[in-house]
């Protein structure tokens, strides 16, 4: 983001390069204060440059003695800006101003107790005991001069530590998890009670703001938007059209592995809020190109393949673009072993994943990204703001290879239908009991060659089988299975057994990511 775009009350992050660290922004502006990562690097004359109102020192694996172990300039510390160091961050505050790191040889990992020393500043409002969670291997011994211990646990001497005077803080354990039940209030009393920051940044302040970087992005060019209807590429569309009107084409392309009734949903979302729409049905050159393709990866090789071909020939007959506008969202980015805005390493690479949109640089076109930072929960509140249908908002996340890698084995059109029908049925009953917008994501997947003997009317069948998914998680990164009544469970199984044809069992995934994905494949 551009210096002058930022909210005046903005908190930097800097990233030493834990998993999570963009949770740390996220949980920041749920306090309603903007949030934005930043490299550990930047230096202090650009930090001062910023006039950030808050700054974080994120988590992150190295120990403060390692050699070239991240660090900041102790200038940092005079800018007279409040600053809250976690876990990595609050042992190299330690270190830096002279207070004792000690290396741990093995890491505490897991939940916590904090015994509140001093139960006001970071814990204001908050019990004697609070509830936390730690994941570290060096510990802090000794304070800095003019800091004072704000809680221990049973293993951690400093578990929170604060120079008041100077408005700096450390904490050793992780506010920003969900298992640190309290860490939003800590996170807030940081923020407005330390920091002086008023709360009051909204969604729609992310709105304005990212309306402005794309008028100063694209200028007076055209940009195409591929649309798969998710909710991602959706609410991409929606900032960009209020950005530069009618100089967007959105471009949806059908490659035939969309769930029952999608397509028709998407046209009938779209067509009418945008001027310039295009519905492309290349289901039949999707189909032939994936013919025998067992392999998940080269599955989403193929889907990825064929939509840049479809895509270009399309952009190539409009003609005259110059930006390419996509949907990706933080955890895209992350998990595709990319390097978000401001990380500091790169991921390993779990699957690639194809977002509709994964076009190749050749193509000629600058790629625009303006959800790079956010998460799914903050887009959907970003597309509630600008007034997009429900039905969009709150679709459950669908991979942009779709049925492709819900098919576990070859994808053919009987096989697809199948599974079009049994997805049909699970989110139909768990719809009319309110349930499916409980969970996070719920969907049928068609089993390879795992058939069963059954009995059907008087007959023996030996059938397919259907598994059914459906997480809840906060963010696509953890996941658990959801808890579904057993009587949704049955009604949906014993419908599909007797409506889809072809399939003799159903069985559900109890699961949780990790170990495994939240697809299948
Ligand atoms: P996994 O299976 O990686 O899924 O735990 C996490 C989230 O990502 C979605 N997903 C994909 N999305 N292209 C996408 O656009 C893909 O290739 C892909 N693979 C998984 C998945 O549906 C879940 O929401």
């Amino acid at each position: 983001m551009q210096q002058g775009e930022r909210p005046e009350e903005a908190a930097l992050v800097l990233d030493f390069g834990a998993q999570y660290n963009q949770l740390i922004c996220r949980k920041i502006r749920q306090c309603q204060v903007y949030a934005e990562l930043l490299p550990y690097s930047t230096s202090v004359a650009e930090l001062r440059a910023l006039r950030p109102k808050a700054i974080v020192l994120s988590g992150g694996p190295a120990s403060v003695y390692a050699d070239g172990a991240p660090t900041v300039d102790v200038q940092l510390f005079d800018l007279g800006i409040p600053v809250l160091g976690i876990c990595y961050g609050h042992q190299l505050m330690a270190h830096l101003l002279g207070g004792k790191v000690q290396r741990g040889d093995k890491r505490e990992y897991g939940a916590a107790t904090l015994e509140i020393e001093t139960p006001d500043g970071l814990f204001a409002g908050l019990g004697p005991r609070v509830p936390c969670w730690m994941s570290h291997g060096d510990r802090v011994l000794e304070v800095p001069r003019g800091f004072e211990v704000l809680a221990r646990t049973k293993d951690t001497p400093v578990a929170a530590m604060a120079d008041r005077e100077r408005k700096l803080y450390g904490v050793q354990f992780h506010p920003e998890v969900t298992h640190t039940a309290q860490g939003l209030d800590i996170l807030r009393n940081f923020l407005v009670r330390e920091a002086g920051c008023s709360g009051t940044w909204r969604p729609d302040s992310f709105i304005e703001a990212a309306v402005q970087r794309l008028q100063e992005t694209l200028r007076d060019g055209r940009a195409l938007c591929a649309l798969s209807g998710g909710v991602d590429s959706a609410v991409a569309a929606a900032l960009t059209e209020r950005a530069i009107g009618d100089r967007l084409t959105c471009i949806f392309v059908d490659h035939g592995l969309l769930r029952a009734g999608e397509a028709q949903q998407v046209c009938g979302a779209f067509a009418p809020r945008v001027r310039s729409f295009l519905h492309v049905d290349a289901a039949d050159d999707f189909l032939k190109a994936l013919r025998g393709v067992t392999d998940p990866e080269e599955k989403r090789r193929v889907v990825g393949e064929q939509f840049i071909r479809v895509f270009e020939r399309e952009a190539a007959k409009l003609g005259g673009f110059q930006f390419i506008v996509h949907g990706t969202l933080y955890p895209d980015v992350i998990e595709s072993g990319g390097q978000a805005d401001g990380g500091a390493r790169v991921t390993a690479t779990i699957k690639t994943h194809h977002n509709v949109g994964g076009l190749p640089a050749d193509m000629g076109l600058t790629n625009v990204e303006p959800l790079r930072l956010l998460f799914k929960d903050e887009v959907r509140q970003v597309g509630q703001e600008l007034g997009l249908p429900e039905a969009v908002v709150w679709r459950q996340p669908f991979p942009g290879p779709g049925l492709a890698v819900r098919i576990v084995g070859e994808v053919t059109p009987e096989r697809l239908e199948t599974l079009r029908q049994a997805d049909a049925i699970l989110c139909e009953e768990l719809q009319k009991g309110g349930l499916l917008r409980e969970t996070s994501q719920t969907f049928a997947v068609l089993a390879p060659e795992l058939r069963s003997v059954g009995v059907m009317g008087d007959e023996r069948a030996y059938g397919q089988s259907v598994i059914l998914r459906s997480v809840t998680t906060e963010d696509f990164m953890t996941a658990d299975w959801s808890r579904l009544p057993d009587e949704a469970l049955a009604r949906v199984s014993n419908r599909i057994v007797n409506e889809v044809a072809g399939v003799s069992r159903v069985l559900y995934d109890i699961t949780s990511k990790p170990p495994a994905t939240v697809e299948w494949e």
